[in-house]
């Protein structure tokens, strides 16, 4: 595509000029955006990038093996693999408030890439593959809408103390663009199509408190939620798709003995930017199949519901 090759050579240019001979440090999530950040700027300014994969413990089934090899062997970019599961989870005890733990996961985050940072003897910028909806979405600026929705984990700037600079080369950008552009660099399509996941991981798809067991719980439910969804060919015509774990436990019955376990609700959403979305309307035998699936093959988990909701006036995640 003319445009997109076009798009590439010029921040190749910016990138370069920005950075001059500095370092950068960059931090993939395990989406599209931040890959496509990191390739775009690897491309253009070779070692002086490290790519850093903080893994906190809040990614779905298989997905931090997945990055890894991604760059390490379809790339050969040097990748900084962070176990941080631990340092995440205790930090995340006690914590039900949405806001307050979307700031702990973002400082989290700062703090580690500071540590990495200092590993490689410093690092003048911080590259993040920020889109313009994060940015519109929570930074209230002119034109901005004035109420902060959610903070997105990977906007708006860093610690004075980090004197450190943002390259966010998609900062213009939409979804379907980065999608592009990531075709263009050569990703694999089964990484430029995956579904959009938020850099605070399976910690705003836990409502209440996190725990290692939740997300052992959830991350079950939500590969054979994903399973289903490829089986019967719909994965490409949804937005995003996921499955949440209730803080709501409910009575059950199965075989002779009562349950008492947690509700799962299953989100799934068409949307091209992620700023207003609708409910993706499955076939209620698509539904049951998911629902008896999981209330037998996951232990904690004895009644699913289906999210109904549209954007506005729900956000596409729960928290
Ligand atoms: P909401 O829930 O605000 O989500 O309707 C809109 C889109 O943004 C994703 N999302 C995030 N992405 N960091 C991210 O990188 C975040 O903190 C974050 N929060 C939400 C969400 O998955 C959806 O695609």
């Amino acid at each position: 595509d003319w445009t997109m090759a076009e798009f590439r050579r010029t921040k190749i240019e910016e990138i370069r000029e920005q950075v001059g001979d500095g370092k950068v440090i960059c931090g993939l999530s395990g989406g599209v955006d931040s890959a496509v950040a990191a390739v775009l700027i690897h491309e253009a300014i070779g070692d002086q990038l490290t790519c850093v994969f903080v893994d906190h413990g809040l990614m779905r089934m298989n997905e931090a093996e997945q990055v890894v090899t991604l760059f390490r062997d379809h790339y050969n970019i040097p990748l900084v693999h962070v176990n941080a599961e631990e340092m995440f989870l205790g930090g995340l005890e006690g914590q039900t408030d949405p806001e307050k733990k979307r700031k702990f996961i973002g400082g989290a985050f700062i703090d580690l890439f500071e540590a990495e940072a200092k590993k490689i003897g410093g690092a003048d910028f911080l590259a993040q593959g920020t889109l313009y909806p994060d940015v519109i979405e929570s930074v209230s600026f002119t034109g901005g809408p004035s109420v902060t929705i959610k903070s997105h984990h990977n906007v708006g700037g860093l610690p004075e103390r980090m004197n450190m600079k943002l390259v966010e080369p998609l900062r213009e950008l939409f979804k379907d663009e980065v999608r592009e552009l990531g075709r263009e660099l050569g990703l694999p399509d089964i990484f430029v199509g995956r579904h959009p996941f938020p850099g605070p991981g399976l910690a705003i798809r836990i409502p209440g408190e996190v725990t290692k067991e939740r997300c052992d719980i959830l991350r079950k439910a939500d590969a054979i939620y994903l399973e289903e969804i490829r089986n019967a060919g719909l994965y490409d015509a949804i937005w995003q798709a996921f499955a949440v774990l209730l803080p709501v436990k409910t009575v059950g019955v199965m075989g002779d003995g009562r349950t008492y376990d947690s509700v799962c609700g299953l989100r799934a959403v068409t949307s091209t930017d992620g700023m207003t979305a609708d409910v993706y309307p499955f076939d209620s035998a698509f539904l049951s199949r998911v629902a008896t699936r999981i209330i037998n093959e996951v232990q904690g988990i004895n009644r699913v519901v289906y999210d109904y909701t549209s954007k506005p006036p729900g956000t596409i995640e729960w928290e």
